[in-house]
């Protein structure tokens, strides 16, 4: 059954959703033996509020940008309903759309797309871990350490950081650290992606830790920097704990891309929620194997906006 005839048999939405909790939970290893565990994964929300007036590049991605609260909610509530339970959600950035304003007072003055974001995510029953985005940030018009002091008083949430969970690393890594994110840099280039060397000295002593690894970053592996000081940067990195580090997942393109092991470990590049509340990665963790399967990767209609709703016509 595909979505099509799915949705010509006349199910309800309720329907629909049980029969998806009913799948997940037929297909999902049960969590109560304890080897394994869920994650899910979304990003780019880019989350607006009633200040947003701008033109993007494409009228499609303009209009997209009114219904990101209800797509990012509706992701939200799927994640919720699954059990076997999601533990860990991770957000890969532009969680909002812009700044509305360069003034650092305005954000506590003024109910933003900074709390709306906020409000939705608060609604699930995991804990999330947030990466930055390019449009988390505001440079050249925002400093970058503006939106730092804003993200540590709003979420708690730090430029970059690690979980470790269940014997697993999840490293959540900024590629807005480095030269080419710097306006004073002959490298500045905003369409390329950096760490900075203090975050790559980081990376690497968390990698040399040894433990099964998934790492996350917003732009794709193909616009970050391969190298940064020398031979020293993020591609060698990947390519030298290729082994141990499982899966990286990126965002920003708005499209489902699987990229292999062209960069050494498996790589891919997930949908938005600002365009398909469908698009969620949910990933199995086999603690004793030290392996993850991406379980809905079956249903990813590659190189577009799109997956498939889960529990449609899923082959697992
Ligand atoms: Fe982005």
């Amino acid at each position: 059954m595909n979505r099509r005839t799915f949705t010509s048999l006349g199910l309800s939405t309720a329907a629909a959703a049980a029969a998806t909790t009913r799948l997940w939970a037929e297909s999902a290893k049960p969590a109560s033996s304890g080897r394994h565990f869920y994650i899910a994964v979304i990003a780019d929300s880019h989350i607006i509020d009633s200040d947003y007036h701008g033109q993007e590049e494409t009228p499609e991605d303009t209009e997209s940008l009114y219904h990101t609260a209800t797509r990012l909610t509706a992701a939200r509530d799927f994640i919720n309903s699954l059990g076997p339970r999601i533990e860990q959600v991770f957000h890969l950035g532009d969680y909002f759309h812009d700044y509305p304003s360069t003034d650092y007072d305005f954000y506590f003055t003024h109910r933003t797309r900074v709390d709306i974001a906020k409000e939705i995510t608060d609604g699930i029953h995991a804990p999330m871990h947030l990466l930055l985005g390019n449009h988390d940030y505001g440079v050249p018009g925002v400093s970058r350490e503006f939106t730092h002091r804003l993200f540590q008083a709003k979420y708690g949430v730090a430029p970059y950081s690690a979980l470790d969970y269940k014997g697993w690393k999840f490293l959540q890594l900024n590629c807005f650290l480095g030269d080419t994110w710097d306006i004073k840099s002959p490298r500045y280039d905003q369409g390329t992606g950096s760490l900075g060397e203090r975050q790559l000295q980081w990376a690497e002593a968390q990698l040399a830790e040894g433990k099964p690894t998934v790492v996350f970053v917003h732009y794709p592996l193909w616009i970050v920097a391969p190298t940064e000081i020398g031979d020293f940067g993020l591609h060698p990195l990947l390519r030298r704990y290729r082994e141990q580090i499982k899966l990286v997942v990126s965002g920003h393109w708005h499209k489902w891309v699987d990229f292999a092991h062209t960069f050494g470990p498996q790589h891919y590049v997930m949908a938005a929620t600002r365009y398909d509340e469908n698009a969620s990665m949910l990933i199995e963790i086999d603690r004793e194997g030290q392996t993850c399967r991406f379980l809905n990767a079956g249903l990813v209609e590659w190189s577009t906006h799109y997956s498939r709703r889960y529990g449609a016509s899923v082959p697992l």
